[in-house]
């Protein structure tokens, strides 16, 4: 399925006011790890910035232990601090990297803005190689935005 697609399905979750919005979230990341092949693991960690720290708010896909990540470590810790999309297209190239499971090949982490704050990211996991576009990136982003009007 195309991104733009999913468009709808993301903004009714995000709109169902009988679901919490923590339930919303992790609607949002089982739509999209069941609906783009190369989505293995989808999941929103959330910034606590007195003690620089990302904890992991809900999620698609295999458990993890990385459920509280320090600013600074890892993909996701990169972002909490350069506020910048993070592509990943092959994990073996990174030092600074957090391995959650031998399968994953790549990832990318897009940072959530509430009022211009950096409070968070989606952070998605594949076990396909180089499979991130830009596409995904202008997806991501407006995934992203649309999450942070219901914060
Ligand atoms: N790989 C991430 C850690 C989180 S897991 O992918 C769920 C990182 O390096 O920050």
């Amino acid at each position: 399925m195309s991104l733009t697609n999913l468009k709808p399905a993301v903004t009714s979750i995000l709109n169902d006011p009988s679901e919490s919005t923590a339930s919303r979230l992790t609607k949002i990341c089982e739509v999209l790890k069941d609906s783009v092949a190369y989505y293995d693991w989808v999941g929103f960690y959330f910034a606590n910035h007195e003690a620089r720290t990302l904890h992991l708010q809900a999620f698609a896909g295999e458990t993890t232990d990385h459920t509280v990540i320090p600013f600074g470590k890892g993909i996701c810790g990169q972002v909490a601090v350069s506020n910048e999309n993070f592509v990943v297209p092959d994990v073996k190239a990174q030092d600074n990297y957090i391995a959650c499971s031998i399968s994953v090949k790549a990832e990318i982490v897009v940072p959530l803005f509430k009022d211009g704050k950096n409070i968070g990211q989606i952070d998605i996991d594949s076990s396909t190689a180089d499979p991130f576009t830009k596409e995904d990136e202008v997806f991501l982003e407006w995934v992203n935005a649309e999450v942070a009007s219901i914060l």
